[in-house]
């Protein structure tokens, strides 16, 4: 099938800013929502994830489709054997599933997952795409846990649950921890929760997390959260062209965190971007975001625009919003 990823969008769209007169906002709208094809055996062409000889999930293996729970379970179980599993429909559980290395899960247009965590434990090189996670109770996990692992691309995959309940009742919809490496987040809808996405889970975890924790998102769209979008500890974040609305605390820095923070835009967000939490502070630089009407209060950090080691499109602010509302999310067509 014929590839045509996001970033080859975003380059068509910049070589067509440079031919034409700046397009208006509906006209960005249009063009960011053609939609995006994508092919199973895409490798991660973004972020971290894109670093330490790239994530490439379960290219060259076999193909498989599952559609109820034991089929699911059984094809992503945690051997190293490279499969690529495409989830048909919606899969109900009350459990929480290990993911082994070299696996790619693609959720074929509208593939829902419900109450059932994803475990990434101990692996590597996990593509997980295209998939509608809700409702994951804390008892089972994260939407998507990630802990002591490395090379993960979560990509296009629409996370949510409720405000309804209490802030515990859920845990994180994305959590990376125990000193996991290389990680991306991109072209995801992050909604309706309390504690949206945490990177390093305790202040007592300086010695295996200080030095990893490397994570880039991007291109996402935050509604409606409590916090933690994200919360970091001693890692490395890299948080560009991304929209947060409605959130109470946004991105928090934390024990010695360093953070790039570039061409977001932040609406009703009391706490957009903070040290907050900790008693050791961490630190962000930010460039060229809107705040709307809160304030940055992160203590300045040493990250700059050159200062991560991949390739990557800035948007710019204005253009954010119309660019990822609606494009984010399980909206690949596979
Ligand atoms: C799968 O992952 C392991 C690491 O856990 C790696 O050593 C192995 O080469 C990979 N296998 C395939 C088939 O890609
Ligand atoms: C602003 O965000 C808060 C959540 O932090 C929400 O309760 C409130 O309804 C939002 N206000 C508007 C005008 O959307
Ligand atoms: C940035 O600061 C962190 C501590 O906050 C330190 O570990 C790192 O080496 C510094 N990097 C550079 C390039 O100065």
């Amino acid at each position: 099938m014929k590839l045509s990823v996001f970033s080859t969008g975003l380059a068509l769209l910049l070589q067509l800013a440079a031919a034409v007169p700046t397009p208006t906002s509906d006209e960005l709208v249009e063009r960011a929502n053609v939609v995006k094809r994508a092919t199973i055996t895409d490798a991660a062409d973004s972020g971290y994830a894109s670093t330490n000889g790239g994530t490439t999930g379960g290219n060259g293996g076999s193909t498989t489709t599952v559609s109820t729970l034991a089929q699911f379970t059984a094809a992503v179980t945690d051997d190293t054997t490279a499969r690529i599993i495409i989830v048909s429909g919606t899969i109900t559980g009350a459990q929480q599933v290990r993911v082994g290395s070299n696996k790619s899960l693609i959720g074929l247009p509208g593939a829902k997952l419900v109450g059932i965590g994803l475990f990434v434990w101990k692996q590597t090189n996990v593509i997980i795409r295209n998939i509608i996670s809700q409702d994951v109770l804390a008892a089972n996990g994260d939407g998507i846990g990630i802990q002591k692992s490395t090379n993960v691309w979560v990509d296009h995959c629409e996370l949510y649950s409720d405000l309804t309940h209490d802030k515990d009742y859920y845990d994180g919809l994305i959590d990376i921890t125990h000193a996991s490496e290389w990680v991306t987040i991109s072209n995801c809808y992050l909604h309706d929760h309390w504690k949206a996405s945490l990177v390093g889970h305790s202040d007592n975890n300086a010695a295996e997390d200080t030095g990893h924790l490397h994570v880039t998102y991007h291109n996402n769209y935050w509604n409606n959260i409590g916090s933690r979008t994200p919360s970091l500890r001693y890692g490395t974040g890299h948080v560009y062209n991304s929209y947060f609305a409605n959130m109470n605390t946004g991105i928090d820095t934390r024990d010695g965190a360093e953070i790039l923070v570039q061409s977001n835009v932040f609406s009703n967000c009391t706490e957009p971007l903070a040290a907050l939490y900790s008693d050791a502070t961490g630190y962000a630089n930010a460039i060229d975001n809107d705040f709307g009407d809160g304030t940055n209060t992160a203590p300045v950090g040493n990250m700059t625009a050159t200062s991560v080691p991949y390739t990557y499109t800035l948007l710019g602010y204005a253009n954010v919003k119309a660019a990822v509302v609606g494009t984010s999310g399980a909206t690949l067509s596979i």
